[in-house]
């Protein structure tokens, strides 16, 4: 398998641990990972990938963080038919639109052609117990998913 991308925001490091459990579940599955942050990379590097996992924390009223949105934004331009997703990211229950940042990027990805391969993962603030267990489960599927589709 070509090697997955892994790209989030954190602010307070939730969603980054979240990918850090994502990341040993697909390693662990036999899967290379590039990781970036957001902000680091231009929406064209997913271009250069077929397996692709987004993740975001939520910020404002259910909205993407600002870390996210040049991404966001940017990935306007790419068809990313064929190209195989997964979403997750960290919210707080409290709020009206709990993880809203999940949904905007699963539907962005929808839109432009993509195929979301596994249900999105929503996890309040830090994963914890079972939802570890969880997060590296999603990983490996991630991975399982391409494999049983290659035959
Ligand atoms: C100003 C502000 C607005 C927020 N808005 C939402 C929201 O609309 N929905 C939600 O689920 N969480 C919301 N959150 C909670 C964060 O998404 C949550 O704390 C998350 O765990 C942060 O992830 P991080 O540690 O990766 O930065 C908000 C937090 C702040 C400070």
């Amino acid at each position: 398998m070509e090697n997955v991308l892994l790209v989030y925001a954190t602010m307070s490091g939730n969603t980054e641990a979240m990918a850090d459990l994502i990341e040993k579940g697909l390693t662990e599955a036999g899967a290379n990972v590039d990781r970036h942050e957001a902000m680091d990379i231009d929406a064209d590097v997913l271009n250069d990938y077929s397996h692709i996992i987004l993740g975001a924390y939520t910020w404002g009223d259910g909205d993407l963080p600002d870390d996210f949105m040049d991404l966001y934004e940017d990935m306007e331009e790419l068809d990313l038919t064929g190209k195989s997703f997964a979403v997750f990211g960290s919210g707080d229950t409290s709020y009206d639109h709990f993880c809203g940042a999940v949904d905007v990027i699963e539907e962005k990805v929808k839109e432009l052609g993509g195929e979301m391969i596994l249900p999105s993962v929503k996890i309040e603030f830090n994963p914890e117990g079972d939802e570890e267990e969880q997060l590296i489960s999603f990983g490996k599927q991630f991975v399982q998913i391409h494999q049983q589709q290659v035959g």
